[in-house]
């Protein structure tokens, strides 16, 4: 009799009997999990014995429980929250979805915790194919790694190999790159390196400002000045295409290309920074939803993958001994990753009217009801896909603070972004449902009123 013939590197989740399995875990952890809630008071001590131990306090008195659904995360005390913030930007699809856990079960019940790139094993394979068929014809290698920050890292040193002895960087104002040293110098936060020294190889030019007719003559004009200034050592201009820390700012996909025209021409690098555009802007990379896949040499994605990588062309393979490291994820990592990104295709999240679109569409309409009923604690929106912003009142720095603070008190975890004007931003989780969109979005009407009436705002 003929057997049936498996895919021996195929995600043993196909197994019925290994899927029973792992389901039938979940059910005893998540029946062991209703009986440990921790009462109130031993619930603020946890969280403030996190904060001493951390020498600061958490932002949030925010303590993940077992049991969250969707958008909505279940603290340990057992209170719900809706997370409209998602890890910023980890729960692509929301919290304790069952095909993701039974993945990460089945995947964690394997040899290796984490794999090595030494040693890699099938999940390695399967997300490095995952991202590779999502990465368009110029980019043909991934190189996975942990976080956002050391695929960063990966870029900036593959770059610089290449370009050497070019050693300079453009970036945009605003823009956000990770929390290494030579990430904090050239992410545009002066808080973000106080007290750290500079290699003063950073350029900056103008992001795109929507008020400004000029603004693609102004940037390319700035780019143009550093290229004259610093003949020959400019290796890599950074692309942030959606400003995620900056303010969720994006720009028309002509001002882009523009730029990465200019940076072709002059044998800059063109590194596109999607760790927090990954999976949230329509396709999987925001350059593609942007339509600038000719221009593209190197691009870093993190977050929702539940890990990080660093795509390339062949041109910029780095040489051997440059890029390495023991971890290049874990193994609950990596086969989640790889699932998130099939569900997404599968579920017809991805393409221009694909359901992370249709979100983008689906929040604009609750901000615009939002913004008629409080058209003074509203301000100026922006978003795409699952990521999103506006400027509550004034925009200032303490008012914004309040308002997350009321939001989280109201029951909705949001998260600020942008240094001025401030914003509450969004990033939601892209299966977040009607019910859950209308609860959040109820919840920062309160939280805006609150504020407004606290500290006498006309809303
Ligand atoms: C655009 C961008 N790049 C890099 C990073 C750094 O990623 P990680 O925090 O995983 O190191 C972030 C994190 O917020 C980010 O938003």
């Amino acid at each position: 009799m003929a057997r049936r013939t498996r895919n021996p590197l195929g995600t043993l989740l196909e197994s019925p009997a290994v899927r029973e399995a792992a389901g039938a875990l979940l059910d005893a952890v998540a029946q062991e999990a209703q009986s440990r809630r921790l009462a109130p008071e031993a619930y603020a001590r946890a969280v403030r014995e996190l904060g001493r131990m951390r020498g600061r306090p958490l932002l949030y008195p925010l303590l993940v429980g077992r049991s969250g659904r969707g958008a909505r995360v279940a603290l340990a005390d057992g209170t719900v929250k809706l997370d409209f913030i998602g890890g910023i930007g980890v729960f692509a699809l929301g919290h304790a979805d069952r095909d993701l856990l039974e993945t990460a079960v089945v995947a964690a019940a394997a040899d290796e915790v984490f794999q090595g790139h030494l040693a890699p094993g099938p999940e390695y394979l399967r997300l490095s194919k995952a991202l590779l068929r999502h990465s368009g014809k110029h980019l043909r290698h991934v190189w996975l790694s942990l976080s956002g920050a050391v695929a960063n890292e990966n870029a900036l040193k593959t770059i610089l190999q290449k370009k050497a002895p070019a050693d300079r960087i453009v970036v945009f104002e605003g823009g956000f790159a990770g929390r290494t040293t030579t990430l904090a110098e050239i992410t545009d936060r002066p808080g973000f390196r106080e007290g750290l020294p500079l290699r003063g190889n950073v350029l900056h030019v103008p992001f795109y400002d929507p008020d400004d007719p000029d603004s693609v003559r102004r940037t390319l004009d700035a780019l143009d000045a550093h290229l004259a200034r610093h003949p020959g050592r400019i290796a890599a201009m950074l692309f942030e295409l959606v400003q995620g820390e900056g303010g969720i700012r994006t720009a028309p996909p002509p001002f882009f290309a523009a730029l990465m025209q200019r940076c072709r021409e002059a044998k800059v690098a063109v590194w596109v920074d999607e760790v927090q555009t990954f999976a949230r802007t329509g396709e999987l990379f925001a350059f593609r939803t942007f339509g600038l896949d000719e221009w593209v040499d190197v691009v870093t994605c993190g977050k929702a993958l539940q890990g990080s990588a660093m795509l390339f062309r062949r041109s910029y393979k780095p040489g051997p001994g440059l890029v390495a490291g023991t971890y290049a994820g874990s193994t609950v990592g990596m086969a989640v990753g790889a699932r998130i990104i099939d569900r997404l295709e599968k579920d017809g999240y991805l393409g221009p009217e694909g359901r992370i679109s249709v979100l983008e569409g689906r929040v604009a309409r609750r901000f615009e009801a939002l913004s008629r009923s409080l058209p003074r604690a509203v301000g100026p929106r922006s978003g795409i896909g699952a990521m999103h912003a506006f400027v509550p009142f004034d925009g200032s720095a303490e008012v914004t603070q309040a308002v997350l603070r009321a939001a989280f008190d109201e029951g909705l975890i949001a998260l600020g972004s942008g240094t001025g004007p401030h914003k509450v931003r969004f990033l939601l989780p892209v299966n977040v449902t009607d019910e859950e969109l209308e609860t959040g979005f109820t919840m920062l009407e309160k939280a805006l009123r609150r504020v407004g009436e606290e500290r006498d705002l006309p809303c």
